[in-house]
């Protein structure tokens, strides 16, 4: 697969570089505005009862800000955050040690929680709703159980498919926060934000043209504006003009609605050989050459999600706005 710009899973390369752009407190963090103001009454409630926050549950699309959310959650409320991930936890044991290294009002962040094993699943419960767990030492006929009592904690639990959550974990969330896509001036603002750590320049409407091709998304705003901020320093004199954010995006080929050369690979493949469709997944595949479910898990969504691309029983169809995009016309 080749690497994408627009692409909204993290890479590991990233890494520091999101850190560095991280918020840190909920009155830095930008848009979700809902989540914002029930957390916020949600962690002045706790705190007035000197409580530990209640089990939080994010949920969201990649790179919208789960991670992050979770950070600030332990920021506001003045306590240490332990990170680890459903696939890290193999064994009840590994819960066993993470747990027990908490202290009293802690956050605990698992991250792909829908990937939690079921065996750790099942200690977790306990954990969570009366602060204590039962493990087992040792084995055969010497083996024995021993309750562990916990101190309260919070549990933060992140996930982009909230669907595969077991009812008994989601229930034991007592708060579910859904991260919606970003509007544009959101985005636009956590661009100037940005440039802002970076020490660039940047005019309002360069900011608002990056925020319009980063898919609703941060961490492709973030990762445009790094680009288009390297045009900057080669090309121009350092400040992000709109003239400047122009020819770089095109440069970059990423066209005025966020779509990159897959996607016009995908759009105009189905539109050329396909009439535009109905056509079937594995069709598709074998015409652009790529897998058919690299296409249904990374490529389509966005497509699906601007309506650029349906789902029938018949196949995929390339819709008329699709076509009026690429200025082509729409066949009766
Ligand atoms: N509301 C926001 N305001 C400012 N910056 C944000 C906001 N949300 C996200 N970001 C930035 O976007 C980047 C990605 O966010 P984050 O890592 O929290 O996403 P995520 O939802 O955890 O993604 P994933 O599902 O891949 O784990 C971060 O570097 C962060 O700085
Ligand atoms: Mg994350």
């Amino acid at each position: 697969m080749t690497e994408r710009l627009i692409s909204s899973d993290y890479t590991a390369d990233e890494d520091l570089f999101e850190q560095s752009l991280r918020p840190k407190f909920l009155t830095q963090y930008i848009g979700q505005e809902k989540v914002k103001q029930n957390l916020q009454v949600f962690i002045q409630a706790a705190k007035m009862r000197n409580e530990s926050l209640d089990h939080v549950l994010l949920y969201g699309p990649p790179g919208l800000g789960k991670t992050t959310l979770a950070t600030i959650i332990a920021n506001e409320m003045n306590v240490q955050i332990k990170t680890t991930s459903g696939p890290a936890i193999e064994r009840p044991g590994d819960l066993a040690a993470i747990l027990t290294s908490l202290g009293p009002g802690d956050v605990l962040f698992i991250d792909e929680i829908h990937r939690l094993d079921r065996s750790v699943e099942e200690v977790l419960y306990s954990a969570l709703e009366d602060f204590c767990i039962d493990i087992v030492i040792g084995k055969g006929p010497s083996a024995r159980s021993i309750k562990l009592d916990l101190p309260p904690f919070t549990m933060v639990g992140a996930t982009t498919r909230v669907g595969l959550l077991t009812a008994p974990l989601r229930d034991r969330f007592g708060v579910h926060c859904r991260l919606e896509y970003y509007e544009v001036y959101e985005l636009a603002k956590i661009v100037t934000r940005t440039a802002d750590i970076f020490s660039v320049e940047i005019d309002s409407l360069a900011a608002e043209e990056i925020a319009r091709r980063s898919r609703g998304t941060p961490r492709i705003a973030n990762r445009l504006l790094k680009r288009v901020r390297d045009f900057a320093q080669v090309k121009g004199n350092g400040t992000i003009t709109m003239e400047l954010a122009l020819n770089a995006l095109e440069q970059l080929q990423i066209d005025p609605l966020g779509l990159d050369h897959i996607d016009h690979k995908l759009l105009l493949g189905i539109i050329e050989k396909f009439q535009g469709g109905p056509v079937g997944l594995e069709a598709i595949a074998a015409t652009i050459g790529e897998e058919a479910h690299t296409i249904e898990e990374v490529y389509e969504p966005y497509l699906l999600q601007i309506g650029f691309l349906v789902r029938t029983p018949r196949g995929r169809v390339v819709t008329p706005q699709a076509y009026q995009h690429f200025h082509m016309e729409v066949p009766k």
